[in-house]
């Protein structure tokens, strides 16, 4: 099926996803092929664990698959099955319509219902089973997100000698949002199992401490508010003898930006990107989004935006291309269904309105682009609309100025991305503040190239000097030894 050799080896180095870097696709003629899996985790981990050598424990991505581990790049790919139910109420139900719209601020509703906990548990002790039999003595296990909050305390259980490191990719909510979940106590004695909990941003790491103090009255240390790095420890007593102590910190998660910067740079890309922009119409100023099609990336508010700012005249509809790309994204959950409707309905209105024949004013696939298109795109954009309602990090805004290697295009980037703490010099704005945003689109196509081009510099240094190598090695560096 693949013609990649099953492995069998002890790993020292293992990272535990729900998502495998690589999700399994069968064609209409029964053929299957391996393809790069959606999301910014998968962006992230996949160069660091190419750099050392481990092995990936995840989900291929469809239900009953169960190929036999492989080698993939020099990583051992160890694919964990589940069943059409297990993805039906532990992947959209309890991960993606309960827990992750609840730590995105319940932007939408989250569902509580009790058959999904009951899965979550049984999917999250299977990882956990799957990781204790695949790590080495005292190896490190590094476990990932919220759908898998309760492998560390499952595995430390199985396997008191690894060392384990929790890093969430999203979010961490404030206390009086979190308590409403009705499992509150299970999931932070999970997520307490491992040595060190890594998230983005101080404020989500102060956040969860605060929640252990609070509701399990565990002391913490912290650090500063604003420390990047260990930000204290939680002390967490024990039936028998003195307590553990649980590390905590705040690491800001990041791409592989020499790649991104080095690939955009190219003459092919030049040459794509100006293709690219003939394509849609040459414009006279060429916007863009990219996003997993989801509720939390507000691209329905920089749509409302681009509309008000064509019927009060302040875009010429002759001389602006708006290209959203959207990736398909959960697509049987219905906040996902009712989001793309809306999404749809909105392109079709501005455009029917504001469009010529064979000359769209947005330009919108859901579909995964192609690599060569994201750079092409990045490196000529003259704007860049990053504009989420919440987000952990967002990893597309930290792509595009790493891909801008012209170093004149302009990011609108919202204050809710854990990555507008870091790109001080974006067109920041309030995305739930409508006249903001569109001031925020304006200056960011009508100030002076100068004044652009400095921001622009700034971004690139922050950006090309903050990797997601040095992401993770600050991370392991902090994962204590036992
Ligand atoms: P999330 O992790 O919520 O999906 P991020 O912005 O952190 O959001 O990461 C998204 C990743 O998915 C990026 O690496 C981006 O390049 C990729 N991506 C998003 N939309 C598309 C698209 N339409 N086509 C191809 N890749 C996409
Ligand atoms: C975000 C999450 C990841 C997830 C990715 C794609 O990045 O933090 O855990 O893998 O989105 O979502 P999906 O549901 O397709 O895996």
């Amino acid at each position: 099926m693949t013609g990649q050799e099953p492995l069998n080896k002890k790993a020292k180095f293992l990272v535990v996803a729900n998502r495998l870097p690589t999700d399994l696709v069968t064609h209409e003629d029964g053929t299957q092929e391996w393809k790069r899996s959606p999301g910014g985790l998968v962006t992230a981990l996949e160069p660091i664990l190419r750099s050392h050598h481990g092995a990936w424990i995840g989900w291929p991505g469809v239900a009953d698959a169960e190929p036999e581990p492989f080698d993939q790049d020099g990583v051992t790919i160890i694919p964990v099955k589940l069943s059409a139910e297990e993805v039906e109420n532990y992947y959209e139900g309890f991960s993606n319509d309960t827990l992750w719209p609840l730590y995105h601020n319940g932007i939408v509703e989250p569902q509580y219902r009790e058959d999904w906990w009951e899965t979550y548990k049984e999917v999250n002790q299977r990882f956990a089973e799957v990781a204790a039999e695949t790590a080495a003595e005292n190896g490190v296990v590094w476990v990932n997100d919220y759908q898998l909050q309760l492998v560390p305390a499952l595995l430390r259980e199985m396997r008191p000698d690894v060392r384990i490191g929790f890093f969430l990719h999203i979010p961490f909510p404030p206390l009086e949002l979190f308590e409403q979940l009705p499992w509150r106590d299970e999931i932070i004695d999970g997520l307490l199992g491992s040595d060190l909990i890594g998230f983005h941003v101080p404020g989500n790491a102060i956040n969860f401490q605060r929640l252990t103090n609070v509701r399990r009255k565990h002391r913490v240390t912290r650090g500063k508010m604003s420390c990047v790095g260990h930000c204290g420890h939680i002390e967490v007593p024990q039936k028998e003898g003195s307590p553990r102590f649980v590390k905590v910190g705040a690491f800001p998660i990041s791409i592989d930006s020499g790649a991104f910067d080095e690939q955009a740079k190219t003459d092919e890309i030049k040459k794509h990107g100006v293709e690219l922009r003939k394509r849609v119409g040459d414009p006279a100023t060429l916007a863009l989004g990219v996003d997993r099609m989801d509720y939390t990336k507000g691209i329905e508010v920089r749509l409302e935006a681009i509309y008000q700012l064509l019927q009060e005249g302040r875009l010429d509809p002759e001389k602006f291309v708006f290209v959203q790309l959207a990736t398909p994204s959960r697509e049987r959950v219905d906040a996902y269904k009712e989001l793309r409707k809306r999404v749809e309905e909105k392109v079709a209105r501005i455009n029917g309105e504001y469009a010529s024949v064979g000359r769209p004013v947005i330009s919108y696939l859901h579909q995964s682009a192609p690599f060569e298109d994201l750079l092409g795109f990045y490196r000529n954009a003259d704007v860049m609309l990053v504009t989420p309602l919440k987000d952990g990090m967002n990893l597309v805004c930290k792509e595009f100025v790493a891909a801008s290697t012209d170093g004149n295009g302009s990011l609108v980037l919202s204050e809710f991305a854990g990555a507008a703490r870091e790109l001080r010099t974006a067109y920041q704005c309030n995305p739930y503040d409508i006249e903001g945003v569109k001031d925020a689109i304006m200056h960011a196509i009508e100030d002076p190239e100068e004044e652009r081009r400095r921001r622009m510099r700034a971004l690139r240094r922050q950006v090309l000097t903050h990797d997601v190598n040095r992401w993770a090695k600050s991370f392991l560096d902090a994962l204590p030894e036992h």
